[in-house]
């Protein structure tokens, strides 16, 4: 599997840069009548490939040789030099302006016959126009089933960003993410990029500090509005019927439940109720606890993996354990639930933003973006094997991924919007 991923790689990346004229065609979900491009582009070659700025003072800036924006492919391209001292850069990127969005990775990135690192990425905006881009280093090392990653500690986010302060680029293209996008309500909204959040060191115990208050502060959210890209009504959704969703996980499954049981107290809906089922482990997941909830619950959404790489453990749960523990629970934890008609969904695991501990070296825990990417990768291929539904909140959650002012749980709007969405998913 992990080969043919690579090759596929290899061959795409060929054909992007022997034929650069070759258009991929994005649907056009949103507001096709404003299609026309904002803007006038001077050359040929500037429609093709647009040089994105780079920060002179990143922990890697020697490596980096060039990103580049193809707008007609909504797509950002990487190269790191040959000579690289990182030498498989793990990136995050976000596009900020009048949308929100982050750019998706392609899962395997590639050496090229140069010996150079390729990175090639997607962004969905759904209005074409200038927007400011950041791009950051989390991690020298591509993350893999069989990686270690008790050791592995993540680049220092002081300066993580390989992009200029005000890069940006300009887009022409409109596309949308599948569940809807963050917007900013702001008139000015090109004036400020939205820079990852993250704590410096020392933060966790006095945040205080005046070196925490800038890269800790969780104000700059505040402008985004999200929009569901088809609406729904949940009230008239759960009308005359009854259930009870059963949020399976630890405090990120309870602040879930806190959410639903409001949202569902605020819309006046009186045969709803959602539980919160305390599991922290994936090795938790057992024929018992199924049991259990049989009896309790009509829906059950399973969300695991925070204390399994968490800093509560001495060490973090390896990828092939942790896919192993969850295959055992379809097999078991999934089945009876089933059996006695209780829906199952799995979701996505939540990001963390960049707190410190992070990013101590060694690290002190391993929920970074890369390990949590993992995680969630390896439920989903799981669910896709069992037939389980998958639901991926990224969407909402993934864009806002440094958001949480505990740097652990979405208590806020965010939070709030995941439980509306999955109560519409698994009701519906
Ligand atoms: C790698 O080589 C390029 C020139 O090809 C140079 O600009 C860069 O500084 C070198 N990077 C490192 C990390 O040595
Ligand atoms: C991972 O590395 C750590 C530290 O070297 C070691 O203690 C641990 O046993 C390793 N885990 C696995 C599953 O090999
Ligand atoms: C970024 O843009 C702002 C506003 O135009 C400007 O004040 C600032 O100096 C720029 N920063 C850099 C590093 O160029
Ligand atoms: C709630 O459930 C009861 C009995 O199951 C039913 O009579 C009633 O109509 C339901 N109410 C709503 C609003 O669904």
């Amino acid at each position: 599997m992990k080969g043919s991923g690579r090759a596929k790689r290899t061959a795409l990346v060929t054909v992007i840069f022997v034929s650069v004229a070759l258009k991929t065609s994005i649907t056009n979900t949103l507001n096709p009548a404003a299609r026309a491009p904002l803007y006038e582009h001077p050359t040929a070659d500037e429609i093709l490939h647009q040089k994105i700025e780079t920060n002179k003072k990143s922990h890697i800036a020697a490596d980096v040789k060039t990103i580049i924006h193809i707008p007609s492919e909504a797509k950002i391209v990487a190269h790191f030099h040959r000579n690289r001292s990182c030498s498989h850069p793990q990136l995050i990127g976000r596009l900020s302006g009048l949308f929100l969005s982050k750019v998706k990775w392609e899962d395997r990135n590639v050496v090229n016959t140069n010996g150079e690192y390729v990175v090639v990425g997607h962004y969905n905006v759904p209005s074409p126009g200038k927007y400011f881009i950041e791009v950051i280093v989390t991690m020298c090392t591509q993350l893999d089933m069989d990686v270690n990653v008790t050791n592995i500690c993540m680049v220092d986010p002081a300066n993580h960003r390989i992009t200029h302060l005000n890069a940006t680029v300009d887009t022409e293209i409109e596309s949308a993410n599948e569940i809807g996008v963050w917007f900013s309500k702001m008139k000015n909204y090109n004036s400020t990029p939205l820079y990852t959040r993250y704590q410096p060191p020392g933060c966790l115990n006095d945040p205080r500090l005046a070196s925490c208050t800038g890269p800790s502060d969780v104000t700059r959210f505040d402008p985004y509005e999200f929009k569901f890209l088809r609406s729904f009504s949940l009230k008239e959704q759960l009308y005359g019927k009854a259930g009870r969703a059963c949020f399976v996980g630890a405090s990120h499954s309870r602040v879930l439940t806190q959410h639903s049981n409001s949202i569902i107290k605020k819309l006046g809906i009186n045969n709803f109720t959602a539980y919160h089922q305390d599991l922290r482990f994936a090795a938790s997941l057992t024929q018992v606890a199924a049991e259990e909830m049989a009896n309790r619950c009509t829906r059950v959404v399973v969300g695991m993996g925070q204390w399994d790489v968490s800093r509560a453990v001495r060490r973090p749960t390896s990828f092939v354990e942790y896919e192993k523990l969850l295959n055992e629970a379809m097999l078991v934890f999934v089945k009876t639930l089933l059996d006695a008609n209780v829906g199952v969904y799995f979701r996505n695991m939540h990001y963390n933003p960049l707190y410190e501990f992070l990013h101590y070296c060694p690290p002190r825990d391993w929920r970074n973006p890369n390990v949590v990417d993992m995680y969630s990768m390896i439920v989903k291929h799981l669910c896709e094997n069992y037939d389980v539904p998958f639901i991926d909140t990224s969407d909402i959650t993934g864009v806002m991924w440094d958001r949480h002012a505990d740097w652990g749980h979405f208590e806020d709007v965010s939070g709030e919007l995941e439980a509306l969405y999955l109560l519409h998913r698994i009701f519906s």
